[in-house]
């Protein structure tokens, strides 16, 4: 007899989740390599419980994943450093091939201070953290990711600002009772669009608030040399006073890292729990992302993100017909499609399957009720042909459920923006 089943009724919450066709399942999905050329294949097809599919549903940016000289990288440093770091960093974690990657890391934010992290989640828990344990009132996008609104919700203060509304940031920072911090993400990763990093900073400048900027879905793939949002917006990293970025994405591996003034770091690593009581990834991980920043910052960077500028393009002239108000677009690599309802977007996304298409589709509570949507992204790694093929999917499978009553009226959340969360907040 399950205990938790019954005293915590678990199973009734399962149930009721999947009448609402809300209830989540992780399919077990492999990569197949492409044999012509393995090292360009990526994450571009699938391998799934419904057969070989072509893969719309990663964040491998670059095509990375595959890439054989960050496999070779990561290949002698396992024969090199061995399989695990053994430790925490404040014990015996941090390697030399670590203290590398972070002077690189510093090269290229221009800050003293770097960390690195197991994955982006926990980097950006600890920096939440440091910030209560700090007694500063937090100014949150209210699109933030999971991580930081996690932690968020423990803040003194508060205040999550509409989307991408600088205006509304200002009205909250004007009215703050004490100092602050404003956190927010470079590229949103449910709906692909940029924070106002421009606007951002001047707030930052005018009411004395540091600002946090999570940059997972930017770094390695935006900007001239990939530096992400700070290159791609020309804003520099001079003034965000924490960067946060992933080697989860773009870079095809696992682990973030944070970079900020070495006063903050420090405090981090003498406060941290997520910091002091984790063991440190792996040092040949650290390996592949020294190689993998080599070819981000090389000629063969610069391609791979022309490419994928490319795609962006011509998948986005051919959605343009199709439902403009569920088609937002975005310059990035994350293209949504807002379907509202989540038994719709399901039937959506079986349809695709069957015609070989592999999409995310998030429901609540990833994104409001009323914003379910299918998350798209394209990758480095994928053909002119594959975007097209997925475009001529997309209207085929849209026009049958439109005429079967889909409908052409926009979701009850036009932009999930406009969204309020159901729990309380300073505002
Ligand atoms: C915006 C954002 N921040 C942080 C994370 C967490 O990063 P990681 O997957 O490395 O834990 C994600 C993950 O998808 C993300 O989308």
């Amino acid at each position: 007899m399950s205990l938790i089943k019954n005293i915590f009724h678990t199973g009734e919450i399962l149930k009721d989740l999947e009448k609402q066709e809300l209830l989540r399942k992780c399919p077990v999905t492999a990569r197949i390599r492409d044999n012509q050329d393995p090292g360009k294949s990526g994450s571009r097809f699938a391998m799934t419980g419904s057969g070989p599919l072509l893969n719309f549903a990663s964040n491998d940016y670059l095509g990375l994943s595959t890439h054989p000289a960050i496999i070779r990288a990561i290949g002698e440093g396992l024969e090199k450093y061995g399989a695990g770091s053994g430790a925490s960093p404040l014990v015996t974690g941090l390697s030399p091939v670590h203290e590398e990657l972070m002077e690189r890391l510093r090269a290229i934010t221009g800050k003293e201070g770097v960390l690195l992290f197991s994955a982006g989640f926990s980097a950006n828990q600890a920096l939440m953290k440091a910030f209560m344990t700090l007694n500063a009132g937090l100014f949150l996008d209210r699109l933030s990711h999971a991580s930081m609104q996690d932690m968020a919700f423990y803040a003194k203060r508060l205040s999550r600002f509409r989307h991408n509304d600088a205006a509304h940031l200002e009205k909250l920072l004007r009215k703050a009772p004490g100092p602050g911090v404003i956190a927010t993400e470079g590229v949103f990763s449910m709906d692909g669009d940029q924070a106002p990093l421009k606007k951002l900073l001047s707030l930052r400048e005018q009411y004395r608030t540091p600002l946090i900027l999570d940059d997972a879905h930017g770094f390695g793939v935006l900007g001239r040399q990939g530096y992400g949002s700070p290159d791609f917006q020309e804003t520099g990293f001079q003034n965000i006073d924490v960067y946060m970025g992933t080697f989860s994405k773009a870079l095809g591996l696992s682990g973030a890292f944070a970079a900020g003034d070495r006063d903050f770091t420090d405090f981090m690593v003498n406060t941290s729990r997520e910091y002091i009581y984790s063991t440190m990834a792996p040092a040949f991980l650290a390996q592949g992302a020294l190689k993998a920043l080599d070819i981000i910052e090389g000629s063969e960077g610069a391609e791979l993100r022309s490419h994928l500028k490319a795609l962006v393009s011509r998948f986005q002239n051919a959605m343009k017909s199709l439902l403009p108000e569920r088609c937002p677009g975005s310059e990035t690599a994350i293209q949504p499609i807002i379907i509202g309802d989540a038994g719709m977007l399901m039937r959506i996304a079986r349809e695709l399957k069957t015609a070989g298409i592999l999409t995310g589709s998030i429901r609540p509570p990833t994104v409001p009720r009323g914003s379910a949507r299918l998350r798209i992204t394209l990758t480095a790694a994928h053909r002119e042909e594959d975007a097209d093929f997925l475009a001529e999917k997309l209207h085929q499978v849209i026009r049958k459920l439109q005429q079967e009553g889909l409908g052409g009226q926009a979701p009850a959340e036009q932009h999930p923006g406009a969204a309020l969360s159901d729990r309380e907040e300073n505002l």
